[in-house]
């Protein structure tokens, strides 16, 4: 499944989202693995996550159109805020992706979601933290290093990746997207 699932993608993205993506499937499965389950999901994941992340913002918007999303405001500004849903849609009719988990974890990956299954959380978390990221910003190395404390459940760094992302938005004046905040009210309720 995902060797064939990898070679179409790589027919399909250019190479800085494919090796983008080839790194976040490394680390989720590495994320899972190292804490006793199995990886293989969040491999897959982690290799479809970015599908449509090349389009331009013509294309974004008029996909958003086709398939009648609704499109806030912030989205309309930044429309690259919406290749997470769009990229669930191509996965469905382009390449007959029709694993729930998979595409609910493709749709929300800029946010993270209450229903996320562990292995949509270790996507979640490779995706921000994989080893370019680091290198482009140090502060991250924190989260990494706690990513490795297999006692630490993936929830616990999701909710560290959503409190620096949110902190660092606020720092700069920036809006915060409502599912940001809705993934971080859960994932801290979770810990009440
Ligand atoms: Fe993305
Ligand atoms: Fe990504």
């Amino acid at each position: 499944m995902v060797s064939t699932f990898s070679r179409r993608l790589r027919a399909t993205v250019p190479a800085s989202v494919l090796e983008h993506s080839e790194r976040v499937a490394k680390l989720a499965g590495e994320l899972m693995s190292m804490r006793g389950e199995a990886s293989e999901t969040a491999i897959l994941m982690g290799l479809a996550h970015d599908v449509c992340r090349h389009f331009s913002n013509e294309e974004w918007l008029s996909h958003a159109k086709k398939l009648g999303l609704l499109v806030s405001d912030l989205e309309r500004r930044h429309p690259v805020l919406l290749h997470g849903p769009i990229g669930a849609s191509v996965l469905k009719t382009s390449f007959n992706i029709r694993s729930k988990d998979v595409l609910e974890a493709v749709y929300y990956h800029t946010y993270g979601y209450p229903t996320f299954s562990n292995s949509a959380w270790a996507m979640f978390i490779a995706d921000k933290i994989e080893p370019q990221k680091i290198q482009e910003n140090a502060r991250l190395n924190a989260v990494s290093e706690l990513s490795l404390d297999t006692s630490r459940p993936l929830s616990e760094i999701a909710l560290a990746i959503l409190d620096f992302q949110i902190d660092d938005l606020i720092g700069r004046g920036r809006e915060v997207h409502s599912l940001q905040i809705t993934a971080r009210n859960f994932l801290v309720s979770e810990q009440l």
